[in-house]
């Protein structure tokens, strides 16, 4: 069987999805990730679900490529909606901003309540972190992926018994410390909240209050994950 080679994000995405899973990619433009998943035997079938007609005919071309597209089953339409309650147990939402996925969460949070979530944000990992946590979904596992010089952030969630977060844990993650790339992860994150306090305090009208919001959070966060 032919196996698409992924890249380390994709595949630290597939290396979260369990076994025998029954699996939406939402967003999945060229489907390598369920066609990887069908073709390796870890999963049975998969639904690739986009928006875009021209993401669905890259995801046939690559089903086709690699004789899977008898196990993934490819859907036009938007977030979850091309998917039916019960139908599936996990959804990977993966390539796209934080804030979209919280909006497809939130659009389909009845069916978003009843499975596992993968989710990769492209930006706004914060905010969507803060989503999860307020719309009571548990973070329960978070990984690094880094290729070239971007760091991406990948979430796992289930809705119920959300944790408490500190305004820290939401801007860091609070599952990350063992992570082969949470240093250079938090040097990065620290030194972009020195730019954008930079900035404010460089500007002709400074907005004081998004000054001492991101000080304050910037001292919580070096307390809180700087090991001294
Ligand atoms: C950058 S690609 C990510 C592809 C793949 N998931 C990955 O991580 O490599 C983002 C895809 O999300 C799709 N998309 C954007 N908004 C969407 C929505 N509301 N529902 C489903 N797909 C969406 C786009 O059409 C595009 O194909």
């Amino acid at each position: 069987m032919k196996i698409p080679k992924l890249t380390e994000r994709l595949y630290k995405i597939a290396e979260l999805v369990r076994e025998n899973s029954r699996l939406a990619d939402i967003g999945t433009d060229h489907a390598y990730l369920p066609v990887y998943l069908v073709n390796t035997g870890k999963i049975d079938f998969a639904i690739a679900s986009d928006i875009g007609e021209g993401p669905l005919e890259r995801a046939k071309a690559v089903a086709e490529e690699y004789s899977a597209g008898e196990k993934v089953d490819i859907r036009l339409g938007s977030g979850l909606e091309t998917v039916k309650k019960g139908e599936i147990d996990t959804a990977v939402i993966a390539g796209m901003g934080g804030m979209l996925i919280a909006e497809i969460l939130e659009t389909s949070k009845h069916l978003a309540q009843d499975i596992e979530l993968i989710l990769q944000p492209m930006t706004a990992d914060d905010e969507l972190r803060e989503y999860l946590i307020k719309s009571n979904f548990r973070i329960t596992k978070e990984v690094l992926a880094k290729e070239g010089e971007k760091i991406y952030n990948i979430m796992v969630a289930r809705f119920g018994e959300a944790e408490e977060y500190t305004e820290a844990e939401i801007y860091i993650g609070k599952l990350l410390r063992e992570d082969i790339y949470f240093s250079e992860y938090l040097k990065r994150r620290i030194k972009k909240l020195k730019n954008a306090i930079e900035g404010i305090e460089k500007a002709e009208n400074p907005d004081r209050d998004k000054l001492e919001r991101l000080k304050k959070l910037l001292l919580e966060t070096e307390e809180e994950f700087y090991e001294s």
